[in-house]
């Protein structure tokens, strides 16, 4: 088996603030392979953002502090590298989309010269992206990075994108927006592409096309992706592997398929509950009892023991780490939990 394309190991994150400093992330693990599509889930403040972030090295430190872990990239450890030798990764291996794409387009400027500017970036490390001879003019490479941008505006399917290629921003839609800001990732013809909560900012029926457009052009473009999100649904249409998060610590993580037909951990089923299905009668929909726990003052052992009925006394001294799911190793499944008492339960979706 190849090495994975991604792989954090172990990864330990604090982060200060006026209460105290946060063990935000817990030692997250996750090896993501070549082609594959991760989705990670997790209720609000669970570290999704946060691991996305470290990934591409954009989290401000102070407030934050990394402790133990490794987070390897064609197996260079990102957390060594300077900030000279992340830059060429950042927009060129590592491609990424943010949440709010009213908050990621600079309104000052037109899309065009914020393509030509990225795709410029791109190519000062990797010229052949622009298709120019190695001395080529920087008004020939300007050319060049304008109809890539064009291309890529119409492979996002924007419409006449010859004529809007010189609108500002504003003069975009939500999803049209979006659609930019996923041009804009795509580019520098990125190995990895982050996508943070890519359609939530959208209304339903744009979220369906934006998540649609991503899906061909991650075939299209042979990337592995990292989909944050706190939609299982979007998993579910998107993804080949989830991993899903709960305070700051991954707690189960295998191929989408097997997840969502054998959920193991408590908090995984407990997430699965939580979606309204068609056939459920009125009022059937649970929710998660109790809250997230407090991460400056974190319960001691599995910190999903305080709201899970499964925990006992070990539960509340000692944290679980990932083990394969007993009834999945057989079929070598890759399904791996983190908790003291799995026992996977066919799910009722
Ligand atoms: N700059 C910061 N300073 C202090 N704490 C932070 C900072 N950024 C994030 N946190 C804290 O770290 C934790 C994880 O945040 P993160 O943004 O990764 O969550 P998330 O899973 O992406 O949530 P959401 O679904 O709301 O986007 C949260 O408790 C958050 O309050
Ligand atoms: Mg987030």
């Amino acid at each position: 088996m190849s090495a994975p394309l991604l792989e954090i190991r172990d990864l330990h994150l604090w982060m200060r603030s006026f209460e105290g400093e946060a063990h935000v992330l817990q030692g997250v693990d996750l090896q993501v392979g070549h082609g594959e599509v991760w989705g990670v889930v997790g209720e609000t403040g669970c570290g999704k953002s946060l691991t996305g972030l470290s990934v591409s090295r954009l989290v401000p430190s102070p407030p934050a502090r990394y402790g133990r872990g490794q987070i390897l990239f064609n197996g260079q450890d990102l957390l060594q590298m300077s900030e000279a030798q992340m830059r060429p990764l950042r927009g060129g291996r590592i491609g990424m989309i943010f949440q709010d794409p009213t908050t990621n387009l600079n309104p000052l400027f037109r899309i065009s010269e914020q393509l030509v500017d990225v795709a410029l970036a791109a190519a000062a490390w990797r010229l052949e992206l622009l298709g120019v001879p190695a001395g080529a003019s920087a008004r020939e490479k300007r050319r060049a990075a304008r109809a890539l941008s064009l291309e890529m505006l119409e492979r996002v399917r924007i419409p006449d994108a010859a004529q809007r290629l010189d609108d500002f921003p504003h003069q975009f839609s939500g999803g049209m927006r979006q659609r930019v800001l996923i041009a804009m990732a795509l580019i520098g013809r990125p190995q990895l592409l982050i996508a943070d909560e890519p359609t939530t900012a959208l209304d339903v029926s744009v979220q369906a096309q934006v998540l649609a457009l991503l899906r061909d052009m991650v075939r299209d473009f042979r990337m592995t992706v990292l989909l944050i999100t706190h939609n299982l649904g979007v998993v579910a249409q998107a993804c080949s592997h989830v991993a899903v998060m709960y305070a700051g610590s991954i707690v189960e993580r295998g191929p989408v398929q097997e997840v969502m037909r054998r959920p193991t951990h408590p908090y995984t089923r407990a997430l699965l509950a939580a979606i309204p299905r068609r056939e459920m009668a009125r009022g059937a929909l649970e929710g998660i009892p109790g809250t997230v726990p407090d991460l400056i003052h974190p319960p001691p052992g599995c910190r999903f023991a305080p709201r899970c009925a499964r925990a006992q006394e070990g539960c509340r001294a000692q944290v679980p780490a990932l083990e394969p799911v007993p009834s999945a190793l057989a079929a070598g499944a890759g399904h791996e939990v983190a908790c003291f008492h799995a026992h996977p339960v066919e799910a009722a979706c």
